[in-house]
């Protein structure tokens, strides 16, 4: 199984794991063999990455966070939720606290888990499962900070409402594709009060969880919004959810530009993290995130080339590499196991987005140090 852009798809490629819609609902499963017209259907929905089976390498095992089902009826009742509250319906508490719970539960029961896995998103559904996968990183910085099961509650409450303030704004500012003027840009900014303003009035909602809808776009220099403030002004769990908003943001492709690759968004947090966000909780939150997810191919500082079969959360850089290529970008007849972890002279250096096609056509050897045809994924 490995990571491939829509752009590398061919048909006949097998999907490896199955894509659902916000509302839950399979649009392609896992074992489909790729025809055209899946592809284009994959290019309508704007799922831009996908994992794909590959024979030489095997069947391997990605830990989910949390169980598939409880993601995507974490996604549906966001969806449902942002839709009411956008037609002046009053926010409804009750399933959003019981579905944070059971991510909770199901979190706790998983307490060494990495974030690994490459989400393979819908990005008309951008918004409702953005909410969810900032609310998953926020747990785990919170499990990591070794919160007691209320604040993981009031901690995943705050982070999979941060954005409900985005629900009375119109879906044309949200979603559009060019450049926003002054104005649009301003009623984008205005959606922390909102949010604030729904959460505070909710009896069932805490006023720590409202407050994250409130702050999580205030920066530890001042540069945030809406008030500005700095440092330890602003509340833990907002320092920690601005975080998770960024690194979500950032990993997600979006209708202005494609999504950036797991290590360029941990590097773009840890250069920041002194700047604008928390230091400590950056360097918390960074232990959970593997910077090479599994199913990733990347080049090796020898030049050969595989793709990332595990990685564990003791060492999240030095994963274990299925290697297929040899540094003269020869497949190599038998692929051999390369564990970075025990081969410390051995590292990562690039992530590529594999091309087939490519491997044929460089068999001659490197000739150059853009030998590969395979195309860095758009940043
Ligand atoms: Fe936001």
């Amino acid at each position: 199984m490995k990571i491939l852009s829509i752009d590398n798809l061919k048909e006949n490629m097998q999907l490896a794991r199955s894509i659902y819609s916000a509302k839950g609902n399979v649009l392609l499963a896992e074992g489909t063999y790729l025809t055209d017209k899946y592809i284009k259907k994959l290019e309508r929905f704007g799922v831009s990455t996908l994992y794909i089976t590959d024979q030489r390498i095997g069947q391997v095992e990605v830990d989910e966070l949390v169980k598939i089902q409880t993601r995507n009826e974490a996604t549906k009742i966001t969806k449902k939720l942002m839709t009411n509250i956008s037609k002046g319906k009053a926010l409804d508490s009750e399933k959003i606290v019981k579905v944070v719970d059971d991510i909770i539960k199901e979190l706790i029961d998983n307490p060494n888990i990495i974030i690994n896995l490459v989400e393979m998103r819908v990005m008309n559904d951008y918004h409702f499962s953005h909410n969810v996968g900032v609310c998953l990183l926020a747990l785990v910085t919170g499990m990591a900070l070794n919160y007691n099961d209320s604040k993981l509650k009031l901690l995943g409450t705050g982070a999979i409402l941060h954005d409900i303030g985005k629900a009375k704004i119109p879906l044309e500012i949200l979603n559009k594709k060019g450049k926003l003027t002054k104005f649009e840009y301003s009623d984008i900014q205005k959606h922390p009060q909102i949010g604030y303003d729904i959460l505070k009035e909710c009896a069932d909602i805490n006023w720590l969880s409202a407050c994250v809808a409130w702050q999580h776009h205030e920066r530890s220099d001042g540069s945030g919004y809406p008030l500005g403030i700095k440092g330890f002004q602003i509340q833990e769990f907002s320092r920690i959810v601005a975080l998770a908003d960024v690194y979500d943001a950032m990993s997600t492709d979006r209708i202005y530009r494609k999504r950036f690759l797991p290590h360029q968004v941990i590097e773009y947090i840890r250069d920041q993290g002194q700047l604008i966000f928390d230091p400590d909780l950056t360097a918390i939150f960074l232990q959970n995130i593997a910077p090479f997810p599994i199913g990733s191919t990347v080049v090796l500082e020898n030049g050969e080339r595989g793709v990332v079969i595990d990685v564990t959360k003791d060492f999240p850089t030095r994963p274990v590499v299925k290697v297929l290529y040899d540094r003269n970008d020869r497949l190599l007849a038998v692929p051999s196991e390369k564990d970075l972890k025990k081969e410390l002279t051995s590292f990562v250096i690039k992530v590529i987005d594999d091309n087939e096609e490519s491997h044929v056509a460089n068999q001659g050897g490197i000739t150059g140090k853009k030998h590969y045809k395979h195309k860095m994924i758009a940043l």
